[in-house]
């Protein structure tokens, strides 16, 4: 009885009997039980290694209390370890159940010699099943043709591809049986670094992570892939490839970018579109603030003009009116400087702002609308805030909006009308920014609809602002919400990270690229 054991399972393989001259074989593939032979002595065997003869298996301790010996009267046993090596592979089993003794010791040295060798044909066998069972299984991934594939050898030659990677490079059959395929061709040259780390990497692991390349194809033009290369020999000299056309991947990615970038876009001309319109808001009490200046220019420029009418003339006034009228044109530069950044058209940038100056400014710039409306405008800015991050442009929007949807709830109400904006370093490193009004509140609707587009409760309202707000925020990675303050009024708050800590060279660098 040939016993086959892959270490854990032990099957019997084939029988033969003998009667008289006839020996009959069968080959069978079941797992050995108590009915087919002793076990005893099978799982002594395997486990030592030796070869146990026993002479009269009824009278021997090893084997007189199986059940197996009982029944079939088995006298003679003879059981051989399978060797491959060191590895264990089986057994052969013999039994005579005539005669006891019934093995003769040139018998039992021809056996050993026959097991060795039949252990070695066995284990080859079984190496050539598992190949081909590999190759088959290989066989059907490339016959699939959903993925390419190729087989390589080390001076770059292309010796057998599937349809799907002749197709994804553009070349023929022909192409491939004439040698014509060759791997520095397909390469494109800027990933030829790439190609050369694949290279190492499979000469030391004998296979590459799967990793993007570009191929060129034969007609020039080029096809994103993810390629993962396998040596089939020890050094890496030749192997398979396995290919993954990336394009349409690629164009679902462009297309991904593209949009994101048009609502990018998009959202940008919102926002300027909204501080264009805010700002068309306060022309009339901006260009009433800047009239203030124009007339005291005026008044001090005429005075200037008398001091130096005098005989003699009054050098020291008329200069102390010059300084005046330069203090005024500048206040006024300077209100129209802010105005030009805010209608301006710029893209995004990412620099370090001072929160408590954009709102100073900003506060400035709504100074005379806040008195137009009858309501006082008041700050109470933390000292020593650290600095944020971001677009000053925008965050002055954020202000602007907030600042007049405040002023605009305090139209027409009876009792004091106030705006305090107020900001305080919080946990988590980011300042926090409050704009509270002593208005009416969001109403019975409360804050929920205030932050969606085009929502709004005024007749000529657009319902842009705050969405805008809330959008400007998150792109600083901040947070902005609307509370309702007892007794009465709106509180909204936002949050802007901190900059993060920056080396003293780069902040120096940084401090350089700002003052140019
Ligand atoms: N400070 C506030 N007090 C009361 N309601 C407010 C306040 N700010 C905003 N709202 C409400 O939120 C709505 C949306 O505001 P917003 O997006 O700025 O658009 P708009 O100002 O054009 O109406 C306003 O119409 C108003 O109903
Ligand atoms: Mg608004």
């Amino acid at each position: 009885m040939l016993i086959l054991s892959d270490g854990r399972t032990h099957r019997v393989a084939a029988e033969a009997t003998t009667a008289g001259d006839a020996v009959r074989l069968q080959l069978s593939d079941a797992p050995v039980n108590a009915t087919m032979l002793p076990e005893s002595v099978l799982y002594h065997v395997l486990r030592t290694g030796e070869t146990t003869i026993l002479d009269d298996a009824s009278a021997e301790p090893m084997s007189a209390t199986d059940p197996y010996v009982g029944e079939h009267r088995a006298r003679s046993i003879l059981c051989l370890p399978l060797r491959n090596g060191a590895k264990p592979m089986g057994a052969l089993y013999l039994e005579n159940n005539r005669i006891a003794r019934g093995f003769s010791p040139g018998g039992i040295a021809v056996l050993k010699i026959m097991a060795s060798q039949a252990a070695v044909s066995l284990e080859n066998a079984r190496l050539y099943r598992d190949v081909a069972e590999s190759e088959a299984k290989m066989r059907r991934l490339v016959d699939a043709n959903i993925i390419g594939f190729n087989v390589w050898d080390a001076d770059g030659n292309i010796l057998e591809a599937n349809d799907v990677f002749l197709r994804m490079v553009g070349y023929g059959r022909d192409d491939l049986v004439a040698g014509r395929v060759r791997c520095v061709d397909l390469t494109a040259p800027e990933k030829h670094d790439d190609a050369i780390r694949a290279r190492i990497e499979l000469a030391e692991t004998g296979r590459t992570k799967p990793f993007e390349m570009e191929y060129v194809r034969k007609d020039g033009g080029r096809v994103p892939v993810i390629v993962g290369f396998a040596a089939s020999d020890a050094n890496g000299r030749k192997g398979v490839a396995f290919v993954l056309d990336l394009t349409e991947q690629k164009q679902a990615e462009k297309k991904v970018r593209e949009s994101e970038e048009r609502y990018r876009e998009v959202q940008a001309e919102l926002a300027h579109a909204n501080r264009v319109a805010t700002m068309g808001q306060l022309a009339a009490s901006i260009a009433h603030e800047l009239s203030q200046p124009i007339a005291s220019t005026v008044i001090s420029a005429e005075a200037a003009l008398r001091w130096l009418d005098r005989e003699p003339a009054d050098i020291d006034e008329a200069s102390r009116a010059l300084d005046s009228i330069v203090g005024g044109a500048n206040r006024a530069a300077d209100v129209l400087g802010r105005i030009r950044q805010l209608v301006r058209k710029a893209p995004r940038r990412k620099e370090p702002v001072d929160i408590n100056e954009v709102i100073r400014e900003i506060a400035d710039l709504v100074q005379g609308e806040a008195r137009k409306s009858g309501a006082q405008l008041e700050t109470q800015l933390a000292e020593g805030l650290p600095f944020v991050e971001g677009d000053r442009v925008e965050l002055q929007q954020v202000l602007l909006n907030l600042i007049i949807n405040a002023l605009e709830a305090l139209n027409g109400i009876d009792g004091v009308r106030q705006v305090c904006i107020s900001t305080t370093e919080t946990e988590g490193a980011c300042v926090l920014v409050t704009v509270r009004d002593s208005g009416p509140g969001f109403g019975p609707n409360g804050t929920e609809h205030a932050f969606t587009a085009f929502y709004t409760t005024k007749a000529t309202g657009l319902g842009m602002g705050l969405s805008i707000c809330r959008s400007i925020i998150d792109a600083h990675g901040g947070r902005l919400w609307a509370t309702e303050s007892s007794p009465r009024g709106a509180v909204i708050q936002f949050t802007v990270p901190q900059r993060p800590a920056v080396s003293s060279r780069e902040a120096q660098s940084t401090d350089a690229t700002d003052a140019d």
